[in-house]
């Protein structure tokens, strides 16, 4: 049985007593099989797992979509049920930042400057604040994320590695749906036809990733062949396609042929879609 826990105060005493090794999966909720991924592979190792289910404004930047952002606690829940989590946490705005007395995390530049964060400003800022409050409740030895949201992984490996958190970061491959398009709860505000519409992102990144591969193009030259492939696509806009290096996501050389990702943001419909590659 899966316990719903809502205070901090409840899952510390909770947590004092657990089975280690205990496993964390920070969430904001309306988990799709993305999430289930994470879940499964975190069972494996861990005797206790902990799923938070937050959606945390402060990562919201005006305009956002914090109000409309689905939440669905009841079939959370069940998910969490059947999936064998032992403690879902949904904690309140004010329990997670009691009278807004909280470290703002700041990141280094070469990390929140580029990609998602070049129009989403602060929004890394406010992940790694909520997820240094998260990681500081919880105390876990594995802490799980999706290679789907790439840049945040690096935010992550970033804060474990500089706030002296002692968890191991596990990184889980990416979802998608039968179609190609990586899972994510933003697929909801899809149609069908937008859906088949949006799979074109995963073509397009393994069209740059076959195109170098195959010795046809160098990284530039495939983004600009992607790029073209999609501007064809009908509704679709191009926030940013590019090449980073699977080290630090830093600038890819020219002559490089593997260890780096294509990742690409796209618009459509007023939806932002985000998905990655690696070479
Ligand atoms: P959320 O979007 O709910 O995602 C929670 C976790 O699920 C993240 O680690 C994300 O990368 C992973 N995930 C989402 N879609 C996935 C997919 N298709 N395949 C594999 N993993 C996937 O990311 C957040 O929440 C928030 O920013 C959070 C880290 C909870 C901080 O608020």
């Amino acid at each position: 049985m899966t316990v719903l826990i809502k205070t901090v105060n409840e899952l510390k005493s909770k947590l004092s007593e657990c089975n280690k090794p205990l496993g964390f999966i920070p969430t904001m909720g309306s988990l799709h099989d993305g999430h289930i991924s994470l879940i499964k592979v975190a069972k494996d190792e861990c005797k206790t797992l902990v799923l938070s289910n937050f959606v945390n404004k402060l990562q919201f930047g005006q305009g956002e979509d914090f109000e409309k952002y689905p939440r669905d606690i009841e079939s959370d829940l069940k998910i969490c049920e059947d999936n064998k989590v032992d403690i879902m946490f949904v904690p309140s705005h004010e329990e997670i930042y009691p009278n807004e007395e909280i470290e703002i995390v700041t990141l280094p530049v070469e990390l929140t400057d580029i990609l998602c964060g070049k129009t989403r400003k602060n929004h890394f800022q406010g992940v790694a604040t909520v997820l240094h409050r998260l990681f500081n409740i919880v105390n876990a030895d594995f802490v799980y994320f999706g290679e789907k949201d790439l840049q945040q992984l690096y935010v992550v490996r970033w804060l474990v590695a500089n706030k002296s958190f002692s968890a191991t970061v596990r990184s889980c491959p990416i979802i998608r749906e039968s179609n190609g398009l990586a899972c994510s709860t933003r697929n909801k505000y899809l149609t069908k036809d937008e859906k088949d519409t949006a799979a074109n992102i995963y073509k397009a990144l393994k069209l740059a990733k076959g195109n170098v591969r195959s010795g046809i193009f160098t990284p530039g030259k495939a983004t600009l062949e992607s790029l073209v492939f999609l501007s064809k696509i009908p509704k679709l806009k191009v926030e940013y396609f590019e090449a980073k290096s699977k080290n630090d996501l830093s600038p890819v050389s020219e002559k490089k042929v593997s260890g780096f990702y294509f990742l690409t943001a796209v618009h459509l419909s007023g939806i932002r879609l985000i998905d990655n590659i690696e070479v």
